[in-house]
C-alpha cells in the first residue's frame, strides 16, 4: 500500500462521467474565440467580465446565460472543438467512460440543423476513442419548458443518428414542468431503442422523481437530491440501487444548497443510495469532476473508500456492456488495492 494524498488519489481514480452538459463545458475563452470566428456580439466586454457575470440566484438565471451563451455555437467545427476541448480535459482527470448530454433544440431553434451539431460531436468522440481511448456516449435532452410535440419533432430528427445516440434526457427549467408531460415521447423513445434518463428533484419536488421513473421509465435519475424529502422513495431508489447523478458544484452555484457544508450528498451516501459525482456544467460552475470530488471530500471528509464505492457506482451506473464494465471496474480494483 502506498498512501497518497486524497487530492492525487483523486487525480489518479479512474472516473465516469454522467452528467455533464456539453453546451455547459463552452468556457469564457472559447466563447469569445467562437464569438469572433463566427461574427456574433456578445454581451460582455471581456472573459473577466463575463466570468463575474456566472453569480447565480437559481436554476433559470442559469439558464439564461447558458443559452445565451450557446448562441456562438454555428458550424459543426465548432461542436468539434467544444466536445473536443471537453474530452482532453475529462482524460487528463482520469476519466475512462464519459456520457454526453446535447440539447438539440437550443440549436435547431436558432436555424442550425440537427446534422451540424452531430456532425460536429461525433468527431471529437471518434477522436477522443481513437487517440485517448476514452469510451464515449451521447444523450440527447430534451427541453422541458418546450411542448412535447416539438420534444416528439426533435426524436424523428433524430433517426438518422440512432446509432450514435445511446439515451435520451429531460433538462432545462425544472418546476412547473413534470416528468408526466413527456410521456408519450419517452415511450416513443423506449420502442426506437433508446434508453431513459432524467433531471429531477434538482428543484423539482420528489414527485417528479417518482414520475421519472414509473412514467418515463429511467434507468438513472440527474441530480435527485430532493428524493430525501419522501421516506418511502429512499426506500424504493435504495432497492433498486437506481443510480442518481449527483452535481455537488452545481447545486451550491445554483442555490439547491446555501453552501457545500449544507448539501446532502453525505446523507444520500448514508442512505445506501447508488450516488455519483459529476460535473453538469463545468464552465459555469466552477469546477470538472475531480473538483467535485475533492470539494465534497473536503467538506464531509470522505475516505479514500467513500470514493472508490462512488466510482464503482459510477461504472455500474453507465451505459456499457457487460466485458467493459468488468474491465473499468477491475483497474479501479487494482487502483484501489495498490493505495488505499
Ligand atoms: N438542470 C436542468 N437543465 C440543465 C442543467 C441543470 O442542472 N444544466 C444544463 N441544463
Ligand atoms: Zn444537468
Amino acid at each position: 500500500m502506498i498512501a497518497l494524498d486524497i487530492k492525487t488519489f483523486i487525480q489518479g481514480l479512474p472516473k465516469a462521467e454522467l452528467h455533464v452538459h456539453v453546451e455547459g463545458t463552452l468556457e469564457p475563452e472559447m466563447m469569445f474565440a467562437l464569438a469572433a470566428r463566427n461574427r456574433i456580439p456578445l454581451d460582455f466586454d471581456s472573459v473577466e467580465a463575463l466570468r463575474q457575470a456566472y453569480e447565480f440566484t437559481n436554476l433559470q438565471s442559469f439558464l439564461d446565460i447558458y443559452y445565451a451563451g450557446a448562441r456562438v455555437l454555428r458550424k459543426a467545427k465548432d461542436f468539434d472543438d467544444l466536445a473536443w476541448a471537453y474530452l482532453e480535459k475529462a482524460h487528463a482527470q482520469n476519466v475512462r467512460h464519459v456520457e454526453i448530454f446535447f440539447d438539440p433544440q437550443t440549436h435547431t431553434t436558432r436555424g442550425i440543423s440537427f446534422g451540424t451539431v452531430m456532425t460536429g460531436l461525433c468527431r471529437a468522440l471518434a477522436r477522443a476513442r481513437e487517440t485517448l481511448g476514452l469510451s464515449a456516449h451521447l444523450i440527447m435532452c430534451f427541453l422541458r419548458h418546450l411542448s412535447p410535440g416539438d420534444a416528439l419533432q426533435t426524436l424523428l430528427q433524430a433517426q438518422p443518428y440512432r446509432k450514435h445516440i445511446t439515451a435520451v434526457g429531460l433538462d432545462s427549467s425544472e418546476a412547473g414542468y413534470p416528468p408526466k408531460l413527456f410521456t408519450d415521447v419517452f415511450a416513443r423513445a423506449r420502442e426506437g431503442g433508446f434508453l431513459t434518463v432524467a433531471h429531477a428533484g434538482e428543484e423539482g419536488p420528489p414527485d417528479y422523481i417518482r414520475q421519472a421513473l414509473a412514467l418515463l421509465k429511467v434507468a438513472r435519475t440527474d441530480h435527485g437530491v430532493r428524493c430525501l424529502e419522501d421516506e418511502a422513495l429512499v426506500r424504493d431508489l435504495r432497492r433498486k440501487q437506481v443510480p442518481l447523478t449527483v452535481c455537488p458544484l452545481s447545486n451550491v452555484k445554483l442555490k439547491v444548497f446555501e453552501s457545500l457544508a449544507r448539501h446532502n450528498v453525505k446523507a444520500l451516501i448514508d442512505s445506501d443510495l447508488c450516488v455519483t459525482i459529476n460535473s453538469d456544467d463545468p464552465a459555469y460552475f466552477g469546477g470538472y469532476i475531480n473538483e467535485n470530488f475533492l470539494a465534497i471530500c473536503k467538506a464531509f471528509g470522505l475516505t479514500h473508500q467513500d470514493l472508490q464505492r462512488l466510482s464503482q457506482n459510477a461504472f455500474r451506473a453507465a451505459f456499457i456492456g457487460k466485458d467493459l464494465r468488468q474491465h473499468y471496474l477491475n483497474e479501479l480494483d487494482r487502483y484501489a488495492r495498490r493505495y488505499i
